[in-house]
């Protein structure tokens, strides 16, 4: 394939003490595609993005960064390979918004070097991406969850890498702000960047994933394209309820649809 492989990764387990964790996970981003990361909480998916960015581990099995196994990298140069915008970022100091954009380019600095005035460019130019401009002066204590989550976004866009791994970026976003939000993924994509994203959101999913990857109990359940994978099957069994799938009249892409108590009561009723 022509594609370029940016994460490649094989047989990935990690356990944590307690035996959860993630089992034999294959999977593979390329440039230029979104690949979604689905499933029932507690599934492992926080667990696996952390453990391909080697934020836990060591993890067994293969993973591959731009061709290089990850546990040969220094911390650093995997940083300048992978941004990652965790589930729930810790800021342990009083940042400001424009100094937590900073810290992504750190990867970046010689040394104990300081921030330049290009880097300082970079984290402006990052944080207007995101529609966040306007709040890099502010602690960033002060921000509200779905300003601080695009804030994050923002300090994965100042790394300049060529994956992105993001966690539920979009679960405090409203919906102009997971539109505006998903519509940029799809932009860097565009751009030759890799994306994978774990979301809840099955109807994002279906309309921004190429691929989508469903995770059950820390294994792979079904992986595919993203039209051959979200079906009412599928869906139904992994998240334990039930889940119709119909193609949308007017815009022609998959509408996911949970089904209430009241809903199934109304269509299992015999007529
Ligand atoms: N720091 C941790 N220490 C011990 N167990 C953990 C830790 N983080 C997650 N787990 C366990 O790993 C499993 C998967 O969690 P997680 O990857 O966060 O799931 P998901 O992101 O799919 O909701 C869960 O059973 C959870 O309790
Ligand atoms: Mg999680």
């Amino acid at each position: 394939m022509a594609e370029q492989s940016l994460l490649r990764a094989r047989g990935v387990s990690f356990a944590w003490a307690g035996e959860h964790g993630v089992a034999g996970v294959d999977l593979d981003v390329a440039a230029g595609e979104i690949v979604g990361l689905l499933g029932p909480n507690g599934a492992g998916k926080s667990t696996l993005v952390r453990a391909l960015s080697a934020t836990v581990g060591p993890a067994t099995g293969s993973i591959r960064l731009l061709g290089d196994e990850i546990g040969a990298l220094a911390r650093r140069e995997i940083a300048r390979r992978v941004a990652v915008v965790p589930q729930e970022p810790v800021f342990q100091f009083p940042f400001t918004v424009l100094e937590v954009v900073l810290l992504g380019r750190h990867p970046h600095l010689a040394g104990l070097a300081f921030e330049s005035a290009a880097d300082i460019e970079k984290a402006l130019a990052a944080l207007a991406r995101v529609g966040a401009a306007d709040l890099a002066e502010r602690p960033i204590a002060e921000l509200s969850s779905g300003e601080r989550q695009r804030v994050v976004v923002a300090r994965a866009l100042a790394q300049e890498t060529p994956l992105l791994l993001l966690d539920e970026p979009a679960s405090f976003l409203d919906l102009r702000h997971q539109v505006a939000l998903f519509d940029l993924l799809r932009e860097l994509a565009d751009e030759g960047r890799g994306i994978l994203a774990v979301l809840h959101d099955l109807n994002l999913a279906a309309e921004y994933c190429d691929r989508v990857i469903l995770l059950g109990a820390g294994r792979v359940a079904a992986a595919g394209a993203t039209a051959d994978v979200l079906t009412y099957a599928n869906l139904t069994r992994l998240y334990g309820t039930e889940v119709y799938v119909d193609v949308h009249d007017l815009t022609g892409g998959l509408v996911v649809t949970p089904l209430s108590a009241r809903a199934r009561a109304r269509l299992h009723r015999p007529h």
